[in-house]
């Protein structure tokens, strides 16, 4: 299937009331896991990878393996750089092949995001097909080296986010609601449904222009991920839940096979239950058979 970028896949994703699901990996097995399970439900997929593992690879390296990986798949996918607050490796992963790039200059003053913003939105269209993602509000919690706390986070205001996407022309727009990075304290955390709802009517209120993104997925009950969706939530961050399931398989594998020594068995065990967690989160957003 062609490589798409991620926006008229989430205008699709937003028109027919489903998320796709966004997926942070670390390393190529999560990677192959990640594609083979949404190549199982027939689901557009969207691939993050984060600064650090980003840097880890190289740009190139992840880049050309996700190229490898996308052009043979029935289904679209993207490839998106998620969280990066500095300008110049963000048009670094678009020179590279990244076909969705997230400017987070939320930590920033208002003027100064937009800013930013712009300058990578402007030189991602100029390159080519690439869609830009950009945050308003903060996030709190701890994505990769992005780290806000929980006194310092703020949640996005609906009449800013319209001018911020009116002026930045990004493609895609993640507002702060409440939802946070990691693990939840509570299972019912505090989100601001209203404020989503109020953000989705001013921006894509009569048609919708630009796709809404739900960070923070991991910990969100179930009732929870759909009342979101329902509101205007098309694209659907996972990373934590990834994470813990990379770890704490590869810690139970090893500590029952004390006298193996065959990582090809490690990594099998991994890929099989990140692929089971990957198969959970696209029935729960819905994007089953939409590939
Ligand atoms: P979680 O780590 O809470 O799933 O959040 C993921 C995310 O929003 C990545 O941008």
């Amino acid at each position: 299937m062609p490589i798409v970028n991620a926006k008229e896949m989430l205008l699709e994703a937003t028109r027919g009331k489903y998320a796709v699901g966004a997926f942070n990996v670390t390393n190529l097995i999560q990677l192959e896991a990640v594609v083979e399970a949404a190549i199982g439900k027939q689901a557009p997929l969207i691939i993050q990878a984060s600064v650090a593992p980003s840097k880890f690879l190289g740009p190139n390296v992840i880049a050309a393996i996700f190229k490898t990986l996308a052009e043979t798949a029935p289904i679209p996918i993207c490839l998106h750089l998620d969280h990066c607050s500095d300008v110049e490796f963000c048009k670094t992963c678009a020179d590279a092949g990244y076909t969705n790039i997230m400017i987070d200059a939320s930590k920033q003053e208002f003027q100064e995001n937009i800013r930013q913003t712009k300058e990578v939105t402007d030189y991602c269209h100029t390159l080519g097909n690439i869609s830009v993602e950009g945050e308003l509000g903060t996030v709190s919690g701890i994505e990769d080296q992005v780290k806000v706390a929980e006194d310092e986070a703020a949640l996005c205001d609906p009449k800013e986010a319209l001018e911020f996407v009116d002026q930045t022309g990004v493609d895609i727009f993640a507002p702060a609601i409440g939802t946070a990075h990691g693990v939840y304290k509570t299972k019912n955390p505090k989100l601001d449904f209203d404020r989503l709802k109020k953000i989705a009517d001013l921006i894509n209120g009569s048609q919708p222009r630009i796709p809404l993104v739900i960070h923070g997925g991991t910990g969100l009950q179930p009732d929870v991920v759909k009342k979101l969706i329902s509101l205007g939530g098309a694209k659907f961050n996972v990373s934590t839940d990834l994470k813990h399931t990379l770890i704490n398989t590869t810690y139970d594998y090893i500590s029952s096979h004390r006298d193996e020594y065959n990582p090809g068995k490690i990594d099998a065990a991994v890929k099989e239950a990140i692929k089971e967690k990957i198969e959970y989160w696209i029935d729960l957003l819905g994007s089953t058979g939409k590939g």
